[in-house]
C-alpha cells in the first residue's frame, strides 16, 4: 500500500522523520508531499524544502517526495492514492486534524486518513518552534538533521546581512 503524508515542512524536523521512518517500516511506499502555498509566509522556498527533504531521505528507496498545490484530494487522486498519514503530537491536534479529516472524506469519500501518534520526545515540537530557537541561537541539534540546522543558520546569517 502507498500513503501520502503531507504537510508543509518550513523545514522538516525530527517529529516528521519518525513518522517517515516509521511509515516507511509499515508501507510498501510512502510519498512526502510538500504542500506549495504562496500565501504562507514561509523560511524556505518549496524547490528548498524538496531539496532538504531528498537529502534526509536519500537512504530510503521506499520514500519518494514531491510537492502539490491545491487540494489534498485532487493531488492524492493524481496518484492513484486513497489513504493519508497525519501525526498527532498532543489533543490540541486532535480537533484541526478531526476537521481536516472529516472535509477531506466528504470530498471524497475514498480517502481515509490514519494517524500515527508523535513519540513522545518530539510532542513538543513544531516547525515554528525550531526556527524560534534558532532565531535566538539556540540548541537545535537534537531536533533537526544537521543538514536542516545549517540551511537555517545559513537563512538566519542571510536575513541579517
Ligand atoms: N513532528 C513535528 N512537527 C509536526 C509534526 C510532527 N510529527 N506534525 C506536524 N508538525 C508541525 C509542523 O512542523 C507545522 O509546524 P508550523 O505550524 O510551526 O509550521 C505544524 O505542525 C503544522 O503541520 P503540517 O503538517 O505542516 O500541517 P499544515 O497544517 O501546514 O498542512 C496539509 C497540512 C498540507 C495536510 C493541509 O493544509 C492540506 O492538505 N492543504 C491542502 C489544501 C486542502 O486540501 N485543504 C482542505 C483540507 S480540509
Amino acid at each position: 500500500m502507498t500513503v501520502i503524508y503531507p504537510g508543509s515542512f518550513d523545514p522538516i524536523t525530527n517529529g516528521h522523520l519518525d513518522i517517515i521512518e516509521r511509515c516507511a517500516k509499515k508501507f510498501d511506499k510512502v510519498i512526502v508531499a510538500i504542500l506549495n502555498n504562496p500565501s504562507k509566509n514561509t523560511m524556505f522556498s518549496v524547490k528548498e524544502r524538496l531539496d532538504l527533504i531528498e537529502k534526509v531521505l536519500e537512504q530510503y528507496d521506499n520514500v519518494e517526495i514531491d510537492t502539490f498545490t491545491g487540494l489534498l484530494i485532487d493531488y492524492a487522486k493524481s496518484k492513484g492514492v486513497s489513504t493519508v498519514i497525519r501525526g498527532l503530537r498532543a489533543v490540541s491536534d486532535f480537533e484541526y486534524e478531526l476537521q481536516m479529516a472529516l472535509m477531506n472524506r466528504k470530498l471524497d469519500e475514498e480517502l481515509e486518513t490514519l494517524f500515527l501518534m508523535s513519540s513522545s520526545k518530539y510532542t513538543f515540537l513544531s516547525s515554528s518552534i525550531v526556527k524560534e530557537v534558532a532565531r535566538f541561537d539556540g540548541e537545535i541539534s537534537n531536533i533537526v538533521p544537521k543538514i536542516v540546522e545549517d540551511a537555517i543558520r545559513k537563512k538566519l546569517k542571510g536575513d541579517n546581512d
